[in-house]
């Protein structure tokens, strides 16, 4: 599969959007999550998303992911931090943000769980992406990672690319303000985490470096779309904390 015509070269670690579908019964639903990726040498993709997470959870069900390559930080924000489950409005995001790719059965090799994939399925993608790589899980290993946080139970698959698509052209570069708002989401992503495991003195330390940035971002950003990722971790941060 042609992972070079959106860029990816092998042995590198990109930030996408991984979305993948949660089935409950008759009820599909898509979910949508900033992960990281590695692109192996093979042309496989490995993915490690923690136990917790709802694309984990999903991966294990069906296996089915689309990678999407977003040009838009905000877009990391809200699917990062779930905002809009707390504000309940996410069956109208689905409806907007989601399109889907039909594939027959045929070319899956899956170890993992496929019952309730049929002999066509389709598998959702975010329609702003300039680029989105479908994919479907083959293999899964437990490992556990460390971090500040302590460790924590993460499960790496091996995906295997379907379909590589260009949607648009984007010469887009990650400008340095845009890079520091990764972070901060990022940081916001572990606030929930020290919030969760009771780590007062984690919370504070996190929430002192996300407060940092953000002043420093203030300082030179005339991003509109990363001042409406700040304001949208500080909602969350608003929320977590009362
Ligand atoms: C740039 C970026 C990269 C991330 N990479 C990962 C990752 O590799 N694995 C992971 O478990 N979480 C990662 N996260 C955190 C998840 O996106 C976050 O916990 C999210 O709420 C999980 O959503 P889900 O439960 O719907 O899967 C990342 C977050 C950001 C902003």
């Amino acid at each position: 599969m042609n992972l070079e015509k959106l860029g990816l070269k092998e042995g590198l670690l990109y930030e996408i959007i991984a979305t993948t579908l949660n089935k409950k019964g008759k009820n599909i639903t898509f979910n949508s999550a900033p992960m990281g990726i590695r692109v192996l040498e093979n042309g496989f993709i490995e993915i490690s998303p923690y136990l917790s997470t709802q694309t984990c959870n999903n991966l294990k069900e069906n296996g089915l992911i689309s990678l999407n390559l977003v040009e838009n930080v905000f877009f990391y924000a809200i699917t990062a931090l779930k905002l809009e489950n707390r504000l309940n409005f996410s069956g109208k995001l689905n409806e907007k943000l989601y399109e889907s790719k039909e594939f027959n059965k045929e070319n899956i090799e899956s170890n993992l769980k496929k019952n309730d994939i049929t002999k066509s399925f389709s598998i959702p993608y975010l329609k702003d992406s300039w680029g989105v790589i479908f994919c479907v899980a083959i293999e899964e290993k437990p490992i556990i990672k460390k971090d500040v946080l302590g460790s924590s139970n993460t499960a790496k698959f091996l995906l295997k690319p379907l379909l590589v698509e260009k949607i648009k052209e984007s010469h887009k570069l990650i400008n340095r303000a845009e890079n520091i708002a990764i972070e901060i989401i990022i940081l916001a992503t572990r606030l929930k985490v020290a919030k969760k495991l009771n780590n007062k003195v984690m919370f504070e330390k996190i929430l002192k470096e996300i407060n940092k940035k953000i002043e420093y971002i203030k300082r030179f950003c005339k991003n509109e779309d990363v001042f409406k990722t700040i304001k949208h971790v500080q909602d969350f941060i608003n929320i977590i904390n009362n």
